[in-house]
């Protein structure tokens, strides 16, 4: 497995690949990986000649008082595990290679940013999708893979991917879960025993909005109150968002039917900020 920093490094392994006729999987990731990561990869392997992995932490995405500082990291622990997958490359640049100085460009997709995570992230999918077209340049991939976990980043995603003609295919890949329920991801890290609890609040409420919705209600503000208070009993939870929108246009639903999507993000003890989305139809 090669270990790539330079951008140009990358660029050029990726013309080699494609001069020899492979296809490239691109898997991008801000590491610190577990079960999701894995799965993604594997995906990208079912689908391609060859994986590579991005392993950038992006400061573009992380506003101001975001956790871009504390953000889990453990580039060797990675290595280890990635080694286990079938991935060709891993490509881990430095931030100083990938913003040049005098950096001033970025890729915004307007609309479909300013719902959900939009609202209290107001620069984060702004630094998605520059840092995404960045490695879709850099790396040159046939496919990307992405998790559906990030429903709203993969929306942005696929718009971007459309409206700038970029030629990769996006693949949005099921949420992988723990066994209680809770949907992987690397902020689980900051979970104390107490706040992994209450961290269950997202899946399990998802899992009883689905519960009344199969019962018959279609109403979202029945739905969206029974959850409230749902969420909130769980101690130390705060709710950013719980919202019932349409599955492509990411726009507010009054009454459920099989495109909506509950997408959820919690603030857990007022430290970590989880998300967690889903269908509320089967
Ligand atoms: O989903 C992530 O880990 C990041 O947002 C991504 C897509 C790697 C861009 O930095």
């Amino acid at each position: 497995m090669e270990i790539v920093q330079n951008p140009a490094d990358m660029y050029a392994w990726s013309k080699n690949q494609a001069r020899a006729g492979k296809t490239v999987g691109l898997v991008p990731t801000m590491g610190f990986f577990h079960e999701g990561h894995l799965s993604l990869m594997r995906k990208a392997a079912e689908l391609c000649d060859l994986v590579v992995v991005s392993l950038f932490v992006n400061p573009t995405q992380f506003g101001p008082n975001e956790d871009l500082e504390k953000y889990p990291r453990d580039f060797e622990r990675d290595l280890a595990l990635v080694r286990q997958e079938k991935v060709a490359a891993v490509f881990a640049p430095r931030p100083d290679t990938m913003y040049l100085p005098g950096y001033q460009t970025e890729v915004s997709v307007k609309e479909l940013a300013t719902h959900l995570c939009g609202k209290s992230r107001p620069v984060h999918f702004a630094g998605v999708a520059t840092v995404v077209t960045k490695l879709f340049n850099v790396v040159q991939p046939d496919v990307a893979v992405f998790g559906e976990k990030d429903f709203q980043q993969l929306a942005v995603i696929r718009r971007m991917v459309k409206d700038l003609n970029i030629p990769v295919r996006i693949i949005g890949h099921p949420i992988v879960r723990e066994a209680d329920g809770l949907a992987m991801s690397s902020r689980n890290a900051y979970l104390d025993p107490a706040n992994r609890r209450a961290a269950l609040s997202l899946s399990t409420g998802l899992a009883k909005v689905r519960e009344l919705a199969a019962e018959g209600e279609r109403s979202v503000a029945a739905l969206a109150k029974m959850l409230e208070k749902y969420i909130h009993s769980f101690q130390g939870t705060a709710i950013d968002y719980a919202s019932f929108v349409h599955a492509d246009t990411l726009e507010l639903m009054d009454i459920v039917d099989e495109k909506t999507v509950l997408a959820l993000a919690v603030h857990i003890d007022g430290k970590v900020r989880l998300i967690d989305n889903g269908y509320v139809l089967p």
